[in-house]
């Protein structure tokens, strides 16, 4: 393999993995291209096909220098496929074979899983496209746009990053696979998504800064996972992704932190040091903080979800076939095969919360989602931090894990995010306070108005601190007249 990991431009799908001399692959790659394309004008970013959006392109897989900025219109995006480079004498990392040098080709006897994961994987990338398809028109700022089309060009990507190991390794029922995963469609009736937190409505911008800090790191935390697997051309591909999933992240938590510096700044103004005095603050045209939080705990909820039942056969199993391991498998200090390990897992046993040690094997879901949450704090900090240097006494927190939940221990029982068990009736009537309501829904939707002209922003949101690509405060990072 050359050492030079520069990208192939000179094939219709630009790569790093030799394309041209792969006919076979690139063929399949080729057939499937204008069904994608015929996705994206449909499913993609609404009304704004013919824009030109100033967004960033792998050009290598080196990590100073990756990618390069330009305008482009989002239908010509060069979406590619990239591979983290080959690791010399890279080993399964995890299981019963662990140590025993990575598989190149997929083994027979783990076929069957390794392409639902990867079909599971491969699904959520084009749903959030799908569910954040109307944002556009409501973006309030051109910087905002901006970041909203680059989560969405590079989900697109992650797309064909699932369809090419589909393509090379599953040969026919990778190929309908790939179909497949064009046919589907967020919060379609007969043919949804696979995964709940993805059939759901992204209806306003509040929500996508929520989603993609919490939704698209549940996104992090499973390629985090995968990368780990012993199919190395699974694992290359997801560490590639992890490096374009950082911005996603990024977007989230910075864009609720300016909403929430907003607020703040626009009670001071109006002289309100109350955070629970809605109505007064509504009246400014901001979110108030509350608000945010049922925003929080709704979309923290759904993307624990995600994580699947915290007791899982199918977690162990995939764990001991070496295909899918912890996160930072390679980092952690034991013998990778969780035999005789246990691990602490809450469950909700006789109407109480507990902690019970499990079979470390089974647990690999609860163990995963315990690092999801950690990795949270990071954001809920930062916000947390911009209150505080605003003067305002309030605080978010994470909801407990059990509430609101629909999968796995506490699908049945009714949460508190405190951790308080309710009754039926007693939820029913607190959970306006706890979830965002209708009132609460319309609200937001009067707030989102169009803010297009360059370096300005809608009111309820603060400019960001710095430009992407350092570009200046009035930089027209969409064009949107011709
Ligand atoms: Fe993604
Ligand atoms: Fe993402």
């Amino acid at each position: 393999m050359a050492t030079s990991m520069n990208v192939d431009y000179s094939t219709t799908i630009p790569n790093n993995i030799g394309l041209s001399e792969d006919r076979r692959v690139l063929k399949a790659l080729e057939r499937w291209h204008p069904g994608y394309l015929n996705w994206w004008n449909d499913m993609g970013p609404e009304g704004f096909q013919e824009k030109l959006v100033y967004l960033r392109t792998a050009v290598s897989v080196d990590l100073d220098g990756w990618a390069k900025f330009g305008y482009v219109r989002m239908p010509e995006y060069r979406w590619g496929i990239l591979l983290a480079p080959q690791e010399e004498g890279r080993v399964i990392p995890c299981g019963e074979q662990a140590g025993e040098p990575a598989w190149q080709e997929v083994p027979g006897e783990h076929r069957a899983m390794l392409r639902r994961l990867i079909v599971i994987q491969g699904d959520t990338e084009p749903a959030s496209v799908e569910q954040q398809r109307h944002l556009g028109k409501t973006a309030p700022s051109l910087y905002d746009m901006r970041n909203l089309f680059q989560v969405n060009v590079e989900e697109g990507r992650h797309l064909w990053a699932m369809v090419y190991l589909l393509q090379k390794y599953f040969g026919r029922d990778g190929r309908e696979e790939a179909e497949e995963l064009l046919r589907r469609q967020s919060g379609h009736e007969d043919h949804p998504r696979m995964l709940g937190a993805f059939n759901e409505a992204t209806p306003d911008w509040l929500s996508f800064f929520m989603f993609t800090t919490f939704t698209d790191r549940d996104g992090k935390m499973q390629l985090e996972a995968l990368a780990q697997s012993g199919f190395d051309p699974l694992s290359r591909t997801c560490r590639f992704m992890l490096t374009e999933e950082a911005h996603h992240m990024f977007v989230g938590a910075t864009g609720v932190q300016r909403v929430i510096k907003r607020t703040c700044q626009a009670m001071k103004e109006a002289g309100i040091e109350d955070p629970y005095d809605i109505e007064a603050i509504r009246k400014l045209g901001v979110i108030d903080l509350p608000t945010i939080q049922k925003k929080c705990n709704l979309h923290f909820s759904l993307s624990l979800d995600l994580f699947g039942s915290e007791v899982s056969t199918n977690a162990a199993n995939a764990f001991n076939a070496g295909v899918k391991g912890r996160y930072k498998e390679n980092r952690i200090n034991d013998d990778h095969k969780l035999l005789s390990d246990t691990y602490p897992v809450m469950r909700l046993i006789d109407s109480e919360i507990k902690l019970v040690d499990e079979p470390a094997l089974s647990a690999l879901n609860a163990r995963l989602r315990d690092d999801y949450v950690k990795d949270c704090d990071k954001g809920i900090t930062l916000w947390n931090n911009t209150i505080r240097k605003e003067g305002i006494d309030f605080q978010i927190t994470l909801p407990h894990v059990g509430f609101h939940r629909q999968i796995g221990e506490f699908a049945a029982a009714n949460i508190t995010p405190c951790g308080k068990l309710l009754q039926n009736g007693a939820w029913d009537s607190a959970k306006d306070d706890f979830l965002p309501s209708k009132a609460d829904g319309d609200y937001i939707a009067s707030l989102m108005k169009p803010c297009w002209e360059p370096g300005k922003f809608a009111n309820w949101i603060a400019p960001p601190k710095v430009g992407i690509d350092n570009k200046p405060g009035d930089f027209e990072y969409v064009k949107i007249e011709g």
